[in-house]
């Protein structure tokens, strides 16, 4: 850490204490490790201090001193980014603003179909709240049990639920957020219709923590499923599992709800290290879709709907095997296989990732010219090929040749993606569909973003942060 961080942060200290108390603040390294370092191991931060207020005030309070002092901030909520937004640099010269103590749910509205929730909630707390309302929290991904909601809103995150209800954009109605010179700012409405003026509750959602501290917001809910039919279908090959997604919106009355792609090797690699998983079908296939339709209806039908589309599928030679759930524990089960995926790759070696999307007819282009040309760069490397097709996302990660080096695989991680986000930007994607920028894809945004929406996002952050304390470093 330089000198001048350490003096900023020694000048901020007590006013910062002041406000939090000693619970609330830090400087001890000890401590402080478990929060400078990203969740895949890549990034190794430093930080002079790490602070956790309890109350939106409190946040603003703290930024304000910030502010006083030029003293960078990271905001942090569960540091679940796979892309470094949520540590600090090497260097060292940011706080990390932790919000997991602003975990309160404000209001839940049932009739108004909202929750008021602080930044830090943990996402599967609010799901089991919106649950106990008899209403539904439909953002849902693998992180669930440990991500906070002001970190999915910072993030936009995506996750196997956009299909039907949208990114975290689309589920936020209000927020409140303390602002880079310490104001906090009140936009914790709970309308669905609202047009007065720039929506700018937009440019903190997905800002990645680049532009102001979200401290709550208002979500919206909706009918809490009764219904939900889940089947792990091995279908014929990629073309297959699409024309087979045109097919169950079809014959569901459009309520796919999910539709995930796992690819053979990826569940090799659940088997080989998830304790008590197995393999649903008793044949190994090359593809498979993890498909559920739901339905607030109690007797909605979904159940036949999805025989019957299994059964046609079969008969037309698109799906070649699978397994309807007969239970909510059997299609936990099938979910379990589908989210373990990140983690058993851990077992496997170094993997290079890549959060792709392209229009969802082309995915099985996309799969099949990555596949050849990954192969050809790095012989013996074996690609994963997973995640949420039917929004057109593919989470396409390669994982190391066996036996290979694992630090000398990783060295080829920019060279690698770039291939990948090149043949993704000439089929019209996107480098990134979900995990959002960080400190990882800032050069992809550079390279693939056009100059003009990058100039006009450098104009944003220069009037909303012009001390540049939020968040330094990350998405641009
Ligand atoms: P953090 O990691 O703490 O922060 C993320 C970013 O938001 C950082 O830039 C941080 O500075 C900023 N930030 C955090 N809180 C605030 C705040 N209150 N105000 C302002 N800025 C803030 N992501 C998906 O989109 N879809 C998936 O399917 C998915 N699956 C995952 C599966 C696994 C196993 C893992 C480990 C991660 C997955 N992720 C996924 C990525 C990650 O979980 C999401 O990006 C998540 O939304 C981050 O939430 P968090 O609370 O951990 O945020
Ligand atoms: C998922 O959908 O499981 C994650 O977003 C994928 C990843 O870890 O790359
Ligand atoms: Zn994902």
């Amino acid at each position: 850490m330089s000198g001048a961080a350490i003096t900023k942060a020694d000048n901020a200290l007590e006013r910062i204490r002041a406000i939090v108390g000693d619970k609330g603040v830090t400087t001890d390294a000890a401590e402080i490790a478990p929060f400078v370092t990203d969740e895949r191991g890549r990034y190794r931060g430093a930080s002079p201090m790490l602070v956790r207020p309890a109350t939106a005030q409190d946040v603003a309070a703290v930024v304000a001193v910030c502010a006083d002092n030029a003293l960078p901030i990271v905001p942090q909520g569960g540091n679940t980014s796979l892309c470094g937004g949520s540590v600090p640099h090497a260097e060292g010269g940011e706080i990390v603003l932790n919000l997991s103590r602003l975990n309160r749910i404000r209001d839940i509205d049932p009739l108004n179909y909202t929750m008021t929730a602080e930044a830090g909630c943990v996402l599967a707390d609010l799901q089991a709240a919106a649950e106990e309302a008899d209403r539904l929290f439909p953002l849902s991904l693998g992180a669930e049990g440990s991500c906070r909601i002001g970190g999915n809103i910072s993030t936009n995150a995506g996750g196997t639920n956009v299909l039907r209800y949208g990114m975290a954009r689309e589920l936020v109605l209000g927020l409140e957020v303390a602002l880079p010179d310490g104001t906090l700012w009140n936009g914790l409405r709970a309308l669905r219709k609202d047009n007065t003026g720039y929506d700018l509750k937009q440019l903190f959602i997905g800002g990645e923590g680049t532009l102001g501290i979200i401290t709550a917001a208002v979500l919206k809910l909706f009918p809490r499923p009764r219904d939900t039919q889940t089947a792990w279908l091995a279908v014929r090959d990629l073309d297959a599992a699409l024309e087979l997604l045109v097919r169950a919106r079809e014959a569901s009355g459009d309520r796919v709800t999910a539709f995930e792609l796992i690819t053979r090797r990826c569940l090799d690699f659940v088997l080989a290290h998830t304790p008590g998983a197995s393999d649903p079908l008793a044949e190994p296939h090359d593809t498979y879709v993890l498909i559920e339709f739901s339905s607030p209806e109690p007797e909605s039908g979904l159940r036949q709907a999805m025989e019957g589309l299994f059964a046609a599928a079969f008969e037309d030679g698109i799906v070649v095997d699978g397994v309807l759930a007969e239970s909510m524990a059997q299609g936990r089960d099938l979910w379990r296989l589908r989210e373990s995926i990140t983690e058993s790759q851990k077992f496997e070696g170094g993997s290079i990732k890549h959060d792709i999307s392209v229009p969802v007819s082309r995915v099985p282009e996309f799969v099949r010219r990555a596949t050849e040309l990954v192969g050809k760069e790095l012989p013996g490397c074996r690609p994963l090929a997973f995640g949420h097709v039917g929004d057109g996302n593919v989470h396409f990660n390669i994982s190391q040749p066996v036996g290979a080096d694992k630090a000398a695989f990783l060295a080829q991680w920019e060279r690698v993606n770039r291939l990948v986000h090149d043949l993704v930007f000439e089929m019209n994607g996107s480098f990134s569909a979900e995990h959002g920028i960080g400190q990882l894809k800032r050069e992809d945004l550079l390279r693939y973003k056009p100059a003009i929406e990058v100039a006009l996002m450098r104009r944003v952050k220069q009037a909303i942060d012009p001390q540049g304390i939020m968040n330094p470093g990350k998405i641009l």
